[in-house]
C-alpha cells in the first residue's frame, strides 16, 4: 500500500461534500501497529468542524436528501455497496495497515461493509408502519421516519463493519450523518466518504470528522443539533455519551463490551469445542466485543480442554498483515497493547495458571504491538482476568462441577453481550442457552 494510492488527502475532513482542512490546522499521527511507524497524519477535528458538519447535515436533510424517496435511497446504498465490492482489495489494504488485520480478515470486513450497504439498500423501501384498531370513526396508523441528523462514533477494531451497519441503517431511513472514526484508525472511514460521493450521495449527507474522542467525539455526542447518536466502544465512554445525549434528550444506541462465557457441556466433543472456542477468542487478535473469553469446562474434562486450547495458542501464527500464513495481527494501538500486557501480568499475579503465551512479543517479532496468544487455566470468576474485558488474545479457562454452577458463573458478570454453548445434543444446548442472560447466544 503506497500513500500515493489514496484517493483522498487524509489530513482533511469530509464536510458538506468537500475535503476541508480541520479548523485547528493540526494533525494527529496515524501509526502502523505492525511497526509502530507513522503511516500518515490525519486531521485533528474539533468542535468547529463538528458544528459545521451538523449544519451541513441539517441542510441536506431539509433539502435534496430529504426529498429522496425510499426507493432512491435504496438505490444509492446499493450503488455504494457495488463500489465497495469493486474496491475490496484497496479497502482491505487500508484497514490492514491501519488496524493491523491480516489481509484475509480485512477483506472479509470490506465484504461485510458491502453486504451491510446492500442489505440496508434493500430494506429502505420495505420499512413501514402499522395500522392500529381504535375507536369507531378513527383510522390510526404509524409512520416510520428518519430521526434527522444522526451522530456515529466508531472504534478501531472493526471500522468498516461498524460503519456499515450503523451508517447503512441510518442512511436507509433518510438520516444525514456525522461520523467520528477512532483517532487510531480512520482510513477506511475517509475512503467510505469518497465512495459515497462517487455513488451520488448528495453533499452534506455524509460528513466524516476524524479527531480525538475527548474533542471531536465529545462535541458530537453533546451537540444539540443531532437527533440520535450511535456509539460502539468502551463502557466508560458509552456512559459519557449516554449522559451527553440525555442533556439534549436524544436517544442513543450503544454497543459496549463483553466478557462472554463459553460453556462446554460434557456431551460436547471436548477437543473440538475447546479448539473452536480458543480460535474464536483469538480472532481479530481478541479485539471483538463478543469474544468468548471465559471458557467453562467441567472438572471431568478440564485438563483435556486446557490442552486443546493451549495447542491452538501455540500454533496460531502471529505477524504483520501481509506475512505468510498469519492468523492474527498485532494489537491495533499502543494504549491497547499496554492494557493487554498489564492484564496478563495481573493474571499471573492473581495466581492463574499460565499454560500458553504470556508477557512480551512472540519469538521473532521485535517491534510492533504483537502479543502472544495466551491461555490461563485455574481462573476463578472473581479474578480480574475473568471480570475485565481484556480485548486481546487472552483466554481464561474456569472449572465447574455442575451445569447449574456453570450457568451461575456465566451469568455472574457485569456484561451481557454474548454467550456460547457447546454440546453434542442440540436440545440440551438450547436448554442451557435459554438460561444464559446475554443478548446473543451461539450454539456450537
Ligand atoms: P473508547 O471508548 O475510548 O473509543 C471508542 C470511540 O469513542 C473512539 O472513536 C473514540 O475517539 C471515542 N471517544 C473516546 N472518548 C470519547 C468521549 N469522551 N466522547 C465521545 N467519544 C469518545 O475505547 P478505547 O479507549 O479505544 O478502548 C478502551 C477499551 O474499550 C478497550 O480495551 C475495549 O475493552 C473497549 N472497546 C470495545 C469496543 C467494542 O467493539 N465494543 C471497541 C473499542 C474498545
Ligand atoms: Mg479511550
Amino acid at each position: 500500500m503506497k500513500l500515493s494510492d489514496l484517493t483522498f488527502n487524509p489530513k482533511k475532513c469530509f464536510i458538506g461534500g468537500k475535503w476541508v482542512h480541520p479548523a485547528s490546522g493540526e494533525t494527529i499521527p496515524l501509526l502502523n501497529p505492525s511497526t509502530g511507524e507513522i503511516i500518515c497524519e490525519i486531521s485533528r477535528g474539533t468542535k468547529t468542524d463538528i458544528d459545521l458538519s451538523v449544519t451541513e447535515a441539517r441542510k441536506a436533510y431539509e433539502g435534496e436528501w430529504g426529498k429522496f424517496t425510499a426507493i432512491m435511497r435504496g438505490r444509492v446504498l446499493v450503488k455504494m455497496s457495488q463500489l465497495v465490492l469493486e474496491k475490496v482489495d484497496y479497502l482491505a489494504e487500508l484497514e490492514a495497515i491501519d488496524v493491523g488485520k491480516p489481509l484475509k480478515q480485512a477483506k472479509a470486513d470490506a465484504i461485510a461493509l458491502g453486504r451491510y450497504l446492500e442489505f440496508y439498500g434493500g430494506a429502505a423501501d420495505k420499512i413501514h408502519g402499522e395500522t392500529i384498531p381504535y375507536l369507531d370513526g378513527y383510522t390510526v396508523y404509524t409512520l416510520r421516519e428518519a430521526h434527522g441528523v444522526t451522530g456515529h462514533i466508531v472504534p478501531w477494531n472493526y471500522p468498516m463493519q461498524i460503519i456499515g451497519r450503523s451508517v447503512g441503517a441510518a442512511l436507509a431511513m433518510g438520516n444525514a450523518i456525522v461520523l467520528k472514526p477512532a483517532e487510531e484508525a480512520c482510513l477506511t472511514a475517509l475512503a467510505f466518504a469518497e465512495i459515497a460521493r462517487e455513488a451520488g450521495i448528495p453533499k452534506g449527507v455524509i460528513n466524516v470528522v476524524p479527531g480525538f474522542g475527548e474533542e471531536a467525539g465529545a462535541s458530537l455526542s453533546s451537540h444539540a443539533g443531532i437527533n440520535h447518536i450511535s456509539f460502539t466502544g468502551s463502557v466508560k465512554v458509552g456512559s459519557l455519551v449516554q449522559a451527553a445525549a440525555a442533556g439534549n434528550v436524544v436517544p442513543v444506541t450503544l454497543e459496549l463490551g463483553g466478557k462472554s462465557a463459553n460453556i462446554i457441556l460434557d456431551d460436547a466433543d471436548i477437543e473440538k469445542a475447546a479448539s473452536a472456542g480458543a480460535n474464536h477468542c483469538f480472532m481479530n487478535t481478541g479485539q471483538s466485543c463478543n469474544a468468548p473469553t471465559r471458557m467453562l469446562v467441567s472438572s471431568e474434562n478440564y485438563e483435556r480442554a486446557i490442552a486443546a486450547a493451549a495447542e491452538v495458542a501455540n500454533s496460531t501464527i502471529v505477524g504483520a498483515p501481509e506475512d505468510e500464513g498469519v492468523k492474527i495481527g498485532p494489537i491495533s494501538n499502543k494504549a491497547q497493547y499496554e492494557k493487554v500486557q498489564r492484564l496478563i501480568q495481573i493474571g499471573i499475579d492473581e495466581g492463574a495458571r499460565l499454560v500458553a503465551g504470556g508477557l512480551g512479543r512472540p519469538d521473532g517479532l521485535s517491534e510492533g504491538y504483537f502479543v502472544k496468544p495466551t491461555v490461563f487455566a485455574d481462573v476463578t470468576n472473581d479474578m480480574t482476568i475473568a471480570r475485565e474485558e481484556i480485548f486481546g488474545p487472552v483466554l481464561s479457562i474456569l472449572k465447574y462441577e455442575t451445569e447449574d454452577e456453570a450457568i451461575d458463573i456465566a451469568n455472574d458478570t457485569e456484561y451481557g453481550l454474548a454467550g456460547y454453548v457447546q454440546s453434542g445434543d442440540e436440545s440440551h444446548a438450547k436448554d442451557v442457552a435459554r438460561r444464559i442472560r446475554a443478548g446473543q447466544i451461539s450454539i456450537n
